[in-house]
Parts: structure tokens; C-alpha cells; sequence
């Protein structure tokens, strides 16, 4: 049910709102079958007629094996209105160092003297890193989009749950510091002006040969200007993130205990950033008649676990897809599953 309007599965991803495009994250534990479905899905809606991308995000990629096709970090269009990529991380992860260190070379220019590659080596492997780098990825992605409106709809494959969740909380935390930081930035430009007003002159400091003379207005501010900039990109993707029009999460489950318990824990994180899951889809249900003798114990444990699963997500749409008798790889076995979730 959206706005009391019940839909079908694959109309929740119809480009709604003013963005123009819809944006959908797969999500759950490694192995649940997220590249599948998401490959399934992407594939199914580009043969509606919508221009699809479908992005692999998880750094163990399979989006290429599933497809059946060698993908790279370029969209390459691998069906009629269908293009798929697998995200190159080592060389996101430059990419945002690189730019970091630019930006902070060209704001403090006496960081030249200071060998500032050495501390960017060290970020490199500092924690979060990787969770920054995808979250400036998706937004490089978006914005891209945004712009040029190739595509309809954006299927993002994501890493297994723990890194996506820490990713989609970004946007939260990352707007608490950023706020103080630019409080901090508006303190040291007022005491500037104090000192210029005191003084009859804007302060000025000598690097190497050149005299620099420090801005006190914030619209002069190439820093505060920057903080400014950055977090108007993260109130924007936030935004995204949060909206029920302009987003949808799939959480990909297996009828077992355990995924299903990680699948309750990460609607709840969610829920706290304000991102809610839409569908829930419980993939390789063993059908019933196909099983064999001794076997009978687990189909009783995933019995408890589907009337579970009503239970914990009676208000989200609940998909199930048998196990099936093999891997589905290619366009054509993609198909099926897709039709499965109709
Ligand atoms: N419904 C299904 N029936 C049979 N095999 C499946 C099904 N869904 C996924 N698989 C297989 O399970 C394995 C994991 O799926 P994959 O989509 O790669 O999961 P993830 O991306 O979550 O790690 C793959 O070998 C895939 O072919
Ligand atoms: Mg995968």
C-alpha cells in the first residue's frame, strides 16, 4: 500500500516525483541471491520500456558472472535499454583521496609544506573509508543523472548488509559534523573581522613569497563555501535516500533464522535514519514436494520461519522465489525469476 493505493511489485519502482528517475538499493547478507534478483529486476523493467542501470557496489562483485558478461567500472549496455557496471573500488577509493588531497592542497596552502601524500596514504586504510568512498560514488552516479537523465531507473547492488547499513547512515551522521564544523568556521571568520575592524584591515598571512589576505565575509570563505556545498549534496542525497517517491530498498532474505533475524535488526537501524524497506523477498524456498527423505526437519524450520517472517513484516510487501533446480545466469534465466515476482 502506497498513499492507500495497493500496487503491484514492479510498479513501486516507476520514476514518481520530481527527480525524474527512481533509485533502488538490493540489500541483505552475502549469498541471499542480492546480484541475482537485482540483475532480475533491472532486466525486467528495461523490457517495460525504462532505461535501466543496474550498479554493482558490493566489492566482491558477481553482477558480471550473473549477466553472464564482462563488466567494468563504464555503464556498458548489455540488453536494449539495459546497461550494467561493476564499481572499480581501488580506484574510487583514489579517486576520493586524490580530490581530498586537492581540495585541501588548494584551501591550506601551507599543507604543501607538509608532506600531506603521507597522510593521505594513512587515510587510505583508515576505517570508513570504503563507506565514504561508495557514498561519493552514488552521489557522483546521482548527480550524473540528475543532469543528463539517461536513465529512468538506477539498480544499486549493495555490499552485504553491514557495510550498506553503516553507508545509508552516513548521510546522518555526516550532516551532525558538518554543521559543527561550519559553526566552527563562522567562530574563526568572526574573530577575523573583529581583528579586521580593530586593525582597519583584512588580515593577511605570508606563504612562501606570497601575501594571502584572509576573507571574514562566509561568501568569500572558499572553506566555509566548500562545507556549505558539501552538505547541501548530503541533505540531497539524504533526501533521496528517505524518500519513499524518489526510493526503494528490497531486502533479500533466505527462509532461515538468521538472515531473517540481520533482516529485522537492519529495518529498525534504518527506521532511525529515517529510510524505510519496501519489499521483502525471501529467495530459494525449498518447494515443499521436492524434498527428500531426512529432510523433512528443515522444511518444518522453514515453515516457522515464513509464518515468522508474516509476523515480523505483515506491513511490507512479502515476495518468495523457490530454490530453483539451477544457478540463474543470463538474460534468460533472469526472466523467470523476474516473472516470479510479479
Ligand atoms: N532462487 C534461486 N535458486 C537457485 N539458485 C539461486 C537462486 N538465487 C540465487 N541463487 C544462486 O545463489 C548464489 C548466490 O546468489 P547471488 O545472487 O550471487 O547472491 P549475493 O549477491 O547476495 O551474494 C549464486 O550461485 C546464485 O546463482
Ligand atoms: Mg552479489
Amino acid at each position: 500500500m502506497i498513499g492507500g493505493v495497493t500496487m503491484s511489485f514492479y510498479e513501486l519502482f516507476k520514476p514518481r516525483g520530481d527527480l525524474g528517475y527512481h533509485v533502488v538499493f538490493v540489500m541483505g547478507k552475502g549469498g541471499v541471491g542480492k546480484t541475482t534478483i537485482s540483475a532480475s529486476i533491472a532486466y525486467k523493467l528495461s523490457t517495460r520500456g525504462y532505461r535501466v542501470l543496474i550498479v554493482s557496489l558490493d566489492p566482491a562483485h558477481n553482477l558480471g558472472d550473473v549477466l553472464d558478461i564482462a563488466l567494468g567500472d563504464k555503464p556498458l549496455k548489455v540488453a536494449e535499454n539495459l546497461w550494467a557496471s561493476e564499481v572499480d573500488f581501488d580506484a574510487m577509493v583514489t579517486a576520493y583521496l586524490e580530490e581530498l588531497s586537492e581540495k585541501m592542497k588548494h584551501f591550506y596552502k601551507y599543507l604543501t609544506v607538509l608532506n600531506l601524500d603521507k597522510y593521505i596514504d594513512v587515510l587510505r586504510e583508515s576505517p570508513g573509508i570504503e563507506e565514504y568512498a561508495t557514498l561519493e560514488k552514488i552521489l557522483e552516479i546521482l548527480k550524473e543523472n540528475t543532469t543528463n537523465k539517461k536513465y529512468d531507473i538506477i539498480v544499486f547492488d549493495t555490499p552485504p548488509t553491514g557495510l550498506t547499513l553503516r553507508i545509508m547512515a552516513l548521510p546522518t551522521i555526516t550532516l551532525l559534523w558538518i554543521n559543527r564544523l561550519m559553526q566552527l568556521r563562522l567562530a574563526i571568520l568572526d574573530r577575523r573581522r573583529i581583528i579586521a575592524n580593530v586593525t582597519g584591515e583584512p588580515v593577511k598571512v605570508k606563504i612562501g613569497d606570497e601575501i594571502v589576505t584572509l576573507p571574514y565575509d562566509p561568501r568569500e570563505d572558499p572553506v566555509f563555501r566548500e562545507l556549505e556545498s558539501y552538505r547541501n549534496d548530503i541533505e540531497w542525497i539524504n533526501n533521496i535516500f528517505t524518500s519513499n517517491e524518489y526510493s526503494s530498498i528490497i531486502m533479500v532474505v533466505n527462509p532461515e533464522m538468521l538472515p531473517v533475524i540481520e533482516a529485522e535488526k537492519a529495518l529498525k537501524t534504518l527506521k532511525k535514519y529515517g529510510i524505510g524497506i519496501k519489499t521483502l523477498i525471501v529467495n530459494k524456498v525449498l518447494p515443499p514436494e521436492s524434498i527428500g527423505k531426512g529432510y523433512e526437519e528443515r522444511l518444518r524450520l522453514q515453515e516457522k520461519v515464513l509464518r515468522l517472517i508474516e509476523e515480523k513484516f505483515s506491513n511490507i510487501m512479502v515476495k518468495k522465489i523457490p530454490l530453483l533446480p539451477s544457478e540463474p545466469r543470463g538474460l534468460r534465466a533472469l526472466e523467470k525469476v523476474a516473472s516470479l515476482l510479479e
